[in-house]
């Protein structure tokens, strides 16, 4: 493929107010959006504002807004678009702006704290837990994300709903919720903490109607909705229905050496 010129929008402003403005930049053979954000900061607008970090997909910061989609811009190939399209760029829509590019996503980092941390099972040491190989796959699926907060920005709940946000912790920490719920060494049952009615009451997991549009955009392919999100319900629902079900997940958690 040859060079050509591209018909960009990108929007540009801060918390006060702002509007797309209309570029065309070069682009070369096998370049993704972020290379396309770099060339008009050198060429046009240096004081074009854009958060990034590893140019790999790895560290989660260079999301935004493609023609609407929430993407990654250093993992989306300029030539998955037909050149004569114009192509839109516009920040996370779900957080506040700070400027141009650039979102605060620090709602994010308060929803992480709200979650408790693992419990450490009494009684054993560092070194000392074990477990089956299949309780580790299966939140090593969830230990993928790169905190792009794509899910977060894409789900309807907070995206259409500004409001819900105080109630609501995201697709992304849910499923970390989901993690622990489903780790075998977790002692937090112990403290009396009943992970999956605290999503209930407290993380707003009530509010998920499974659309499965976090999983849609997910760089990582994490099966968000029915690895995490739907479990999680079920197991919600059976212990708020049947207390025995709540007391046989206190028993079935495996000793040391299982
Ligand atoms: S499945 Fe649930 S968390 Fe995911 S986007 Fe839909 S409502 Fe939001
Ligand atoms: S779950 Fe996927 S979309 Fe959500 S923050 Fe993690 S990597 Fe990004
Ligand atoms: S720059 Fe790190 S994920 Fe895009």
């Amino acid at each position: 493929m040859s060079g050509y010129e591209a018909r960009f929008k990108v929007w540009r402003g801060d918390a006060g107010g702002g509007g797309l403005e209309d570029f065309k930049v070069e682009v070369n053979e096998g370049e993704v959006v972020l290379d396309i954000i770099h060339r008009l900061q050198a060429t046009q607008a240096p004081d074009l504002a854009v958060r990034w970090n590893c140019k790999a997909g790895k560290c989660g910061s260079c999301s935004a807004e493609i023609n609407g989609r929430p993407r990654l811009m250093c993992m989306t190939r300029m030539s998955v678009f037909d050149r004569d399209e114009t192509i839109t760029v516009t920040p996370l829509r779900a957080f506040p702006v700070i400027r141009d590019l650039v979102t605060d996503v620090g709602f994010n980092y308060q929803k992480a704290r709200e979650i408790p941390a693992f419990v450490p099972p009494a009684g054993l040491g560092p070194g000392e837990y074990r477990m089956q190989q299949e309780d580790v796959d299966r939140p090593q699926e969830f230990r993928k994300c790169i905190e792009c907060f794509l899910c977060q920005d894409t789900c309807h709940v907070v995206r259409d709903h500004e409001d819900n946000k105080q109630a609501f912790a995201g697709p992304r920490f849910l499923m970390r919720v989901a993690e622990l719920d489903m780790h075998p060494l977790d002692a937090a049952s112990d403290t009396g903490l009943d992970r999956s009615r605290t999503a209930q009451d407290e993380h707003g997991l009530g509010y998920c109607n499974i659309t499965k549009c976090c999983t849609e955009v997910c760089p990582e392919g994490i099966k968000i909705t029915d690895n995490a999100l739907i479990p999680l319900k079920e197991r919600a629902v059976d212990r708020k229905y049947d207390p025995l079900v709540w007391l046989g997940s206190k028993i079935r958690r495996r000793p040391s050496g299982g």
